[in-house]
């Protein structure tokens, strides 16, 4: 059997998050209100009130509440921090984690570090769950917060790893 080459990188969209992230999830924001980049609406792997799949196409619809986002990686992922970015200015995101990498090159780092105040940076490399062999995700994980309560996330993520203030917020 042939297995994709994108399920054996970090190349693949089908990383899922694993559960110790989602309790420290659930821990910050109390409930996770939508998720904009859900596998499955009937069996989501996040337990979120609503979920946009590619069908829906997240990146087209509005985001209300409390996000948590675990995006596609690849190419496009500069338009999910902007829209992520365009959805908190508007008001209709009240608060959001998002689950990406350290890439501190990248402008798509600058866009997300634009409106996050905090990132933790886990101890350990995340072991994503999911349709493929995802074993050897090669990337250093980082997750950020946009929201009004830091102290919330701190305390949420502090057994992940240690947490950082975006410098100037
Ligand atoms: C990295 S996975 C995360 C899945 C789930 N949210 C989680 O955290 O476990 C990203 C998911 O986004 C879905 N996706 C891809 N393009 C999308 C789009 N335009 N709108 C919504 N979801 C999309 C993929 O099918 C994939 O299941």
């Amino acid at each position: 059997m042939t297995i994709p080459p994108a399920l054996l990188s970090h190349e693949s969209t089908e990383h899922y998050t694993p559960q110790y992230i989602l309790d420290a999830v659930i821990a910050c924001l109390g409930i996770i209100d939508l998720d904009p980049a859900s596998n499955n609406r009937e069996i989501p792997n996040v337990p979120a009130a609503r979920h946009y799949t590619a069908q829906d196409n997240g990146l087209v619809q509005p985001w209300d509440g409390r996000i948590f986002l675990n995006p596609p990686f690849g190419p496009g992922i500069e338009r999910w921090f902007s829209k992520l970015y365009q959805e908190r200015t508007a008001g209709r995101t009240t608060e959001a984690i998002v689950l990406w990498k350290s890439a501190t090159e990248t402008s798509a780092w600058k866009t997300l570090t634009a409106i996050s105040c905090r990132v933790c940076f886990p101890s350990a490399r995340i072991r994503f769950v999911g349709p493929g062999d995802l074993s050897g995700s090669t990337f250093s994980p980082a997750l950020f917060y946009v929201g009004d309560a830091p102290e919330r996330f701190m305390t949420a993520f502090t057994t992940i790893g240690p947490v950082w203030r975006v410098p100037g917020k």
